[in-house]
């Protein structure tokens, strides 16, 4: 990789290992099949069809890689729950809906090495018995769904796609499928609610985990993009050297996306817990603009809990206990879970002093209130009231009950809705004013009442 070239002015930090990312912003790189050919492509794919299916999944599972889409769930595990008896088609979906706010990295690999996904894809799809995937194309991408389909008939014309692949006698077929702009198709089961035509209303789990009831409630594994693409290069590798890379429990390589106030923002490709919070944000990304210091951090994409780059953690190390600062944070699944928040999707959103931390929580409860699909009661209901709230707070008419309502609220939808998106509007409110109650309450005043009764009424019966 060291002869690799980069672009002028993007050339990959230091600190970074570029395996995904490798041609990404390279050199002479473009997104043509004989480009990807000339540089390995699809070699891959021709061990791995040497294979046995169950070998494959074996090597993803003793990679250890965990799922890149947001919840970190071990993807060769994932694979081993679609049923063994199973009679009906297994279908593969790769989730290019990227979604969560502050991601910023399938669309990369989309545009500049779509083989990289497809090699991914086919090589999935013979593990698992699929002979027909998806690509489920978030609305906002049209160039990428173009530059997707084009890469797909180029990978046809070579036969790594269709009938008989390279004469292996495996038959697949990838269909790039274009959302309709709504940040719940995200989800995997409205994902999959949204392929079969319908309003993307997500599914109670149980029963209709994908793995064993998924689209046409066949078994269906949804993987996001960048955990695909890590399956090329756990085979090229084999799984003890992938899973050399990281940390234990939480191997590879991860897309951190870092947007907001450090100097210099942008996707840094690093091995999994190798490197501190503190060196992503000062060294990496060159720290705090000019004159201001770091305030907070969501870690994970905007569902994550923020952190404040004032506190420490005390945390279980084996039989004893650990305490680090914010700084000290490794980038990995278990150490920000153990902090309190979570890794998610990658996306670290960063926050300096000139913030005011009513504008985040009203920024994240717009979204929200936007987002929700509108199924259940507590989100659909809890995630306008949040918004109503902080509303109040940022135009400066909110009073100190104003903040306990809003947290009673964020509670009551917790853990009470049909899906994860329940909790990733909740929790960062939770979080926010657990951390800056103080802040929040500064900007409130017992004189301002001017709620009208009935809206007194109706925030009193939901949070109750
Ligand atoms: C509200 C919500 C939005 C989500 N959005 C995305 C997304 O845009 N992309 C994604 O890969 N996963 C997203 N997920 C996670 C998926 O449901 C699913 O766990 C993931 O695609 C599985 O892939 P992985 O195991 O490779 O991470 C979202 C989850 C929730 C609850
Ligand atoms: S939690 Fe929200 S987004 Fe999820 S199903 Fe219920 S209303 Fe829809």
């Amino acid at each position: 990789m060291s002869d690799i070239q980069y672009l002028p002015g993007k050339e990959p930090h230091p600190c970074e290992h570029r395996m995904i990312f490798k041609n990404i912003d390279r050199a002479g790189w473009d997104p043509t099949i004989d480009c990807y050919l000339n540089d390995g492509g699809y070699d891959q794919l021709q061990k791995a069809l040497t294979m046995e299916p169950q070998a494959i999944t074996n090597e993803v599972k003793a990679s250890g890689l965990r799922g890149r889409g947001g919840a970190g769930f071990p993807t060769g595990v994932k694979w081993g729950f679609i049923p063994p008896h199973n009679t009906k088609p297994v279908y593969l979906i790769c989730n290019c809906d990227e979604s969560e706010p502050g991601t910023f990295k399938d669309r990369y690999i989309v545009h500049q090495d779509p083989h990289q996904l497809i090699e991914g894809m086919i090589i999935s799809c013979f593990a698992v018995g699929a002979h027909t995937a998806y690509i489920y194309m978030r609305e906002e991408f049209p160039e990428a769904a173009i530059i997707m389909e084009k890469a797909i008939e180029e990978a046809r014309a070579k036969n790594f796609l269709g009938k008989d692949v390279l004469g292996s006698g495996f038959d697949v077929e990838i269909y790039v499928h274009r959302g309709a702009g709504a940040y719940i198709c995200g989800e995997e089961t409205g994902l999959i609610e949204s392929l079969e035509g319908k309003r993307p209303y997500p599914r109670i789990k149980p029963p209709y985990f994908p793995a064993a009831l998924g689209l046409y409630m066949a078994p269906t594994i949804v993987n996001n993009v960048e955990s695909l693409c890590h399956v090329k290069h756990i085979i090229e590798m084999g799984s003890e050297a992938y899973a050399q890379l990281g940390v234990a429990r939480n191997t590879g390589t991860r897309i951190l996306c870092v947007s907001g106030d450090v100097k210099n923002p942008g996707y840094y490709e690093v091995e999994v817990g190798k490197i501190t919070m503190g060196e992503l944000l000062n060294d990496v990304c060159g720290g705090p603009k000019e004159g201001r210091t770091f305030k907070a951090c969501i870690p994970g994409g905007s569902s994550a809990k923020i952190l404040r780059c004032d506190e420490s953690y005390t945390i279980a190390q084996g039989d004893s206990e650990q305490t680090l600062t914010f700084f000290d944070i490794p980038m990995d699944f278990d150490t920000i879970a153990a902090c309190g928040s979570m890794a998610g999707s990658g996306g670290v959103i960063v926050m300096d002093d000139s913030r005011k931390i009513s504008w985040v929580l009203n920024n994240l409860n717009s979204f929200y209130a936007h987002e929700s699909c509108g199924q259940c009661t507590p989100c659909r209901e809890g995630s306008m009231w949040m918004k109503k709230i902080s509303d109040r707070i940022v135009d400066g008419h909110a009073t100190p009950d104003d903040i306990q309502t809003l947290e009673d609220v964020a509670y009551q939808i917790d853990g009470r809705t049909v899906c994860a998106f329940g909790e990733a509007s909740s929790w960062p409110v939770e979080a926010i004013i657990s951390k800056f109650r103080d802040e929040l309450t500064a900007e409130t005043s017992e004189d301002n009442d001017d709620l009208s009764e009935e809206a007194k009424q109706q925030l009193q019966f939901i949070s109750e």
